[in-house]
């Protein structure tokens, strides 16, 4: 199959490193189905980026929250699919997540399901269905977190879901391999996603003490990574992570902040600035 002739569904393409995965994919010659939760307009851009290259990218907005918005988006890329010419699914990015929190203490029940909703049931519905419309040399990649990796009781519901996301790329690794079809997942650590935390001189080092090598990613470090997982460069590869988190999770350095969740020290040193369009109830910082 060639890149021309394939479409890749792009979950929480509006968001930072969804985007950077878009515009990359679209670069390589893909069709992108570019999903957004509330923000629409990033996805129109990916519009525009994709029309400027005689490509194409079809926003589709869904709650991913609820399993009416996961069979939404699955009817609509079944719908994308069958209107141009039966295009091929050649990949799926299981990327949107809803960042950071809550804390041991603070969780209830509400949140726990919440988190788990849309970080881990989504992305496992996703698969399943989407799976089917693909055939051999279909690629599938979850977007895991460090925070798996190492303590962070503040943001403990979190990386449980990450948690989840982990065990269903090993898992459902065995169950598509019959059908020619690859499961991997990416590991960012922080990640500048665009969040005006990032610009916080503050808040940018203590993020960048969590990796043995300098500052935080860039989202297209990130998406290089999924780009390659899902080229047929990785065609031998199913089941694992790839580790872009700069070493966050060899725990090899003293944490800058001691174990205190990111969400403390971002309400300390400068408190949130909701990203456009979004309610200062957001959580967009990795
Ligand atoms: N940035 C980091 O430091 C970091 C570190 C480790 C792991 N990660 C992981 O990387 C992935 C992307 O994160 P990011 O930094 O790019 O975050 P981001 O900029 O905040 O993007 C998050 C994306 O998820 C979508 N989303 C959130 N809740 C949703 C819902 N209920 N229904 C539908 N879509 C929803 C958002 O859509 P709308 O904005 O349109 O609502 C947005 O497109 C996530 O899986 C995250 O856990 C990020």
């Amino acid at each position: 199959m060639t890149e021309e002739q394939s479409a890749v569904l792009v979950t929480g393409a509006s968001g930072g490193i969804g985007a950077a995965t878009a515009r990359l994919l679209l670069d390589r010659g893909h069709d992108v189905v570019a999903h957004h939760g509330r923000r629409r307009e990033a996805v129109d851009a990916l519009v525009s980026h994709a029309e400027s290259m005689g490509r194409r990218c079809w926003p589709v907005q869904a709650d991913l929250g609820e399993m009416s918005g996961v069979q939404h988006l699955v009817s609509e890329v079944d719908r994308l699919l069958v209107e141009h010419d039966s295009l091929p699914l050649k990949g799926l990015v299981n990327n949107a997540a809803k960042l950071l929190g809550p804390s041991f203490d603070a969780a209830d029940p509400d949140d726990f399901d919440l988190y788990l909703a849309i970080n881990a049931r989504a992305p496992f519905f996703l698969t399943q269905q989407l799976s089917r419309r693909m055939t051999t040399g279909g690629s599938i990649v979850n977007v895991s977190s460090a925070g798996v990796h190492f303590s962070s009781p503040g943001d403990i519901v979190y990386a449980m879901s990450k948690a989840a996301v982990e065990a269903l790329t090993r898992h459902a690794a065995e169950a598509l391999a019959p059908r020619g079809i690859r499961i991997n997942a990416v590991v960012p650590g922080f990640t500048d996603n665009g969040h005006p935390a990032f610009q916080d001189p503050a808040i940018r080092t203590y993020m960048a003490g969590f990796s043995v090598l300098d500052d935080v990613a860039a989202v297209e470090d990130v998406a290089r990574a999924i780009g390659f997982l899902l080229s047929e460069d990785s065609r031998r590869t199913t089941g694992t992570l790839i580790d872009v988190s700069g070493g966050s999770t060899l725990g090899a350095r003293p944490r800058t902040a001691g174990k205190v969740s990111l969400r403390s020290v971002v309400e300390e040193v400068a408190p949130l600035v909701p990203a456009p369009g979004a309610s200062a109830q957001d959580e967009h910082v990795g």
